[in-house]
């Protein structure tokens, strides 16, 4: 089995966890948040959304987060873009980066956008044509990328011609997400293959969920066909707007500490990222869902072994 030495992880907690809480999470405690995340090692943190505020009640405050945060060099402060206007209001604001969602499936783009597919694939190109004058670098997230709660099956050619659509208007940095935590590691293995063979020059990297308990065995295995860059949420904060009973995001911690013991370096340090956690939890008022915080990781258990506790 061959495995890389390093990996990229982009945490999305504080946009893709905090906008799916039942309530709205204060902003002082959102920028507590992002601070503490600035202090791990993380080079990427996706910080909010510029989206409409009755559509996205909880992240309301994008402004004022992106303000407050103490901004550290070297780490890229990335924030959410549903359409053109959004493109606008972050490109005036001045964000370090920014991701466009796109729906592989018909029904959830239009719920969530309120575009077809090939309109947002359009507002994605021109979109891109206003971030490279403003020199913003741009990622496309193709969404719902294994199946679909209301569609069902998304097949493989879907999404490389949505990416090849990307491609022609010279997008080269897609996500490939799975908000429903609908993927199995074999399928994640097929269609990353054929990404990374289809597309050499494209950036991809891989946003999952837990939902079904699979996360971490389908990091596994997009390593394994050579992929390296992937979202993750501190904590596991989060949901899917489109299914109720969705977890959140792969839970940073336990992808560090799984990647770390396997030798495959992050540059992120785990205790850092365990107080991180316990702020989130704090910060959200009940426990989430991350193992390494509840176990402790190997070393402790060998410790407490040794003292005989
Ligand atoms: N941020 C803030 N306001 C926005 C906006 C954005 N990104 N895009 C549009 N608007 C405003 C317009 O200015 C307009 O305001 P007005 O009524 O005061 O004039 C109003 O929304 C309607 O504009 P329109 O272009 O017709 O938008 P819409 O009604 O088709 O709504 C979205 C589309 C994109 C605004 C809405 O679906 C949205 O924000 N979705 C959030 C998607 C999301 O983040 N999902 C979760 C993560 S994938
Ligand atoms: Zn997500």
């Amino acid at each position: 089995m061959k495995l890389p030495s390093n990996v990229n992880i982009v945490e999305v907690g504080p946009r893709d966890g905090l906008q799916a809480e039942a309530r709205f999470i204060p902003t002082s405690k959102k920028i507590e948040l992002v601070d503490a995340l600035s202090r791990t090692g993380l080079r990427k943190i996706e910080v909010t959304s510029f989206v409409h505020p009755k559509a996205i009640p909880q992240l309301r405050d994008a402004r004022e987060v992106l303000s407050g945060i103490q901004k550290r060099p070297g780490i890229t402060y990335s924030v959410l873009i549903p359409n053109i206007r959004g493109a606008e209001m972050a490109i005036e604001f001045g964000v370090d980066e920014i991701r466009i969602p796109v729906c592989a499936s018909e029904t959830v783009n239009q719920r969530n956008v309120r575009m077809s597919i090939d309109e947002s694939l359009e507002s994605a190109g021109k979109i891109h044509g206003l971030a490279q004058e403003a020199e913003i670098p741009l990622e496309v997230a193709v969404a719902l990328a294994f199946g679909c709660p209301f569609e069902g099956e998304i097949l493989p050619e879907k999404v490389i011609s949505m990416i090849g659509r990307l491609h022609d208007t010279g997008i080269t940095r897609v996500s490939i997400t799975d908000p429903a935590g609908i993927a199995n590691p074999a399928q994640v293995r097929e269609l990353t293959e054929l990404l990374l063979e289809t597309f050499p020059d494209t950036a991809f990297s891989l946003h999952l969920h837990d939902t079904r308990g699979l996360g971490l065995s389908c990091v596994l295995a997009a390593l394994e066909a050579g992929l390296t860059a992937f979202d993750t949420s501190i904590g596991g904060l989060g949901g899917c707007p489109f299914v109720p009973e969705a977890t959140g995001n792969i839970v940073t911690e336990d992808l560090v500490n799984m990647l770390e013991e396997m030798g495959i370096s992050t540059g992120i340090d785990l205790q850092e990222l365990i107080r991180c956690s316990e702020l989130a939890q704090d910060i959200v008022g009940r426990s989430l869902g991350s193992r390494i915080l509840k176990a402790g990781t190997r070393e402790q258990l060998f410790q407490s072994v040794a003292a005989g506790t």
